[in-house]
């Protein structure tokens, strides 16, 4: 609450590993709460005028996570925003308490299992563009993990219909009560 008694429109960044479905819970959270939503991915593709994947060919790995870093840092508004967060963002050196400073930052987790079936495919990720994806996957996992656990409020997607965990998403948004 603000000073005059009203709600305030904390952001909420979406973070989590490759998979879990930031992107399209983000979009359906953005609409449920009258809030714009971002997707660091997009934001910065635009900001460069070339994909994901060409910016690793091109400038590298570290280049990213600058760029990255800059969206945070000035690339959205201050409030009424949902950001889903690439993948490897919140892994970034005093990311977490960066972005818990700015809003609310809640994580999508889903098993090792379930992330290797919904990102197997996956063509537009430069990290698992390699000879084998599923062991990349593995080790960026049990890397990750600990680091995403902690980085703010771990909302499983298992089992879940995409509806359920927006409504979870919201209703324990709504219970920080800010
Ligand atoms: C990455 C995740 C991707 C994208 C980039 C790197 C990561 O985003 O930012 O390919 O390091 O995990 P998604 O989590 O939306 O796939």
């Amino acid at each position: 609450m603000d000073r005059k008694g009203q709600k305030s429109r904390a952001n909420i960044y979406l973070v989590g590993f490759m998979g879990v479905g930031k992107s399209t819970i983000g979009v359906r959270l953005a609409h449920e709460l009258g809030y714009s939503f971002f997707d660091s991915d997009k934001e910065i593709e635009e900001r460069v005028g070339k994909s994901i994947t060409e910016i690793f060919a091109d400038s590298g790995e570290a280049k990213f996570r600058q760029y990255e870093r800059e969206f945070v840092d000035s690339g959205h508004p201050a409030e009424g925003c949902v950001i889903s967060c690439g993948g490897g963002l919140v892994v970034q050196k005093d990311m977490p308490e960066k972005l818990k400073s700015k809003g609310v930052v809640i994580c999508l987790f889903a098993s090792l299992e379930s992330i290797l079936k919904r990102t197997q495919q996956s063509k537009k990720r430069p990290l698992l563009n390699v000879d084998a994806p599923a062991e990349r996957i593995r080790q960026l996992f049990a890397e990750r993990e600990p680091i995403y656990m902690k980085s703010g409020i771990c909302i499983s997607t298992e089992g879940r219909s995409i509806s359920e965990i927006v409504r979870h998403v919201l209703r324990t948004y709504r219970a920080l009560n800010l």
